[in-house]
């Protein structure tokens, strides 16, 4: 089919690719390894329409952007009530890795952060089997991507080997019972879940399947309904973009998640989902370009929501 978009695309990468500020996470040593000048960006439209410019093929692990999607599953599980019990849907206004609990409740702020996606991890599958919920979960993201996945083991064991903040974190969770299992079991769950092994591609499609109501734009499989594909997508738009949420908001203007490999999604409801990648990240752990692209889409294609 003949299209313009693509050549929009990239033209959009090619003002985007001068920028070479920011640094590659290296707190989990396998994503300080990556090749940074990576770029690519993907849009799906909630018909199924797929537009791709860049190293849209090149694989990464979803790490923060899993949050968003493992939250959906443990919303279709649980329902709505158990889940805000357990985490609130407030901005923390603190980085991703802080300890962020609410004041009174002791729950974590929100699910994005990396205290509210620890307990949300657990809410997924039977309680006390930590092998089956990794399966659970690996499931789910795979019916998001409309394709199996896979788990990354080699940056699953680089993050094991450093992930101290999170075991202190998950000890805290453990001292008033947010979690019940063993902090370090439990991280190690977290873990495998952030390994996941994604493609911008796939994550473009995982985010239409949210924009698009929780059915899958091209397998046509309904993943999740629809009162939890706006849950979603509303805890994104006031928290997936952690202490920068208000400047995204305000001036991207659509939901969104960022993950330290440099991987970043917009889901905008009815419309469709954007996915970006670039290693480089900026102080809030968002990739540099991916940021700017999403700017520049959001500008170029009016896709502020408000
Ligand atoms: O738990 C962590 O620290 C990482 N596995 C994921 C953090 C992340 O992606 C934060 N996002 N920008």
């Amino acid at each position: 089919m003949e299209t313009p978009i693509p050549d929009y695309l990239a033209e959009v990468l090619a003002a985007c690719a001068a920028d070479a500020s920011g640094a590659v996470a290296d707190y989990i040593p396998e994503l300080a390894q990556v090749e940074p000048e990576q770029l690519g960006v993907v849009l799906a439209t909630v018909d199924g329409a797929v537009y791709e410019a860049g190293d849209c093929d090149a694989g990464f692990t979803i790490q923060s952007i899993s949050k968003p999607f493992v939250y959906a599953l443990a919303l279709q599980q649980r329902g709505l009530d158990a889940v805000l019990d357990q985490v609130d849907v407030e901005p923390s206004g603190e980085a991703f890795n802080e300890l962020s609990l609410e004041k009174g409740s002791g729950r974590p702020l929100n699910p994005m952060i990396n205290a509210g996606a620890i307990v949300v991890h657990t809410m997924v599958g039977d309680a006390g089997d930590p092998q089956a919920r990794c399966e659970q979960v690996l499931a789910g993201l795979s019916a998001f991507a409309g394709r199996p996945l896979g788990v990354d083991e080699a940056a699953y064991a680089s993050e094991s080997e450093t992930a101290f903040r999170n075991y202190a974190i998950a000890n805290m969770l453990r001292s008033r019972d947010s979690i019940v299992e063993d902090p370090e079991d439990v991280v190690a769950a977290y873990t495998r879940q952030c390994s996941v092994r994604v493609t911008t591609r796939d994550l473009a499609l995982m985010a239409a399947t949210l924009a698009n109501g929780g059915v899958h734009p091209l397998s046509e499989e309904r993943v999740v309904e629809e009162w939890v594909a706006r849950q979603v997508m509303s805890v994104m738009a006031t928290c997936g973009m952690y202490d920068s949420a208000g400047d995204w908001i305000s001036t991207v203007g659509f939901p969104a998640k960022s993950g330290v490999s440099g991987g970043i999604i917009g889901a905008l409801p009815g419309q469709l989902g954007i996915a970006a990648f670039s290693p480089r990240l900026d102080p809030h752990g968002s990739s540099v370009r991916g940021v700017e692209v999403c700017r520049r889409l959001s500008a170029d294609m009016g896709l502020h929501m408000m």
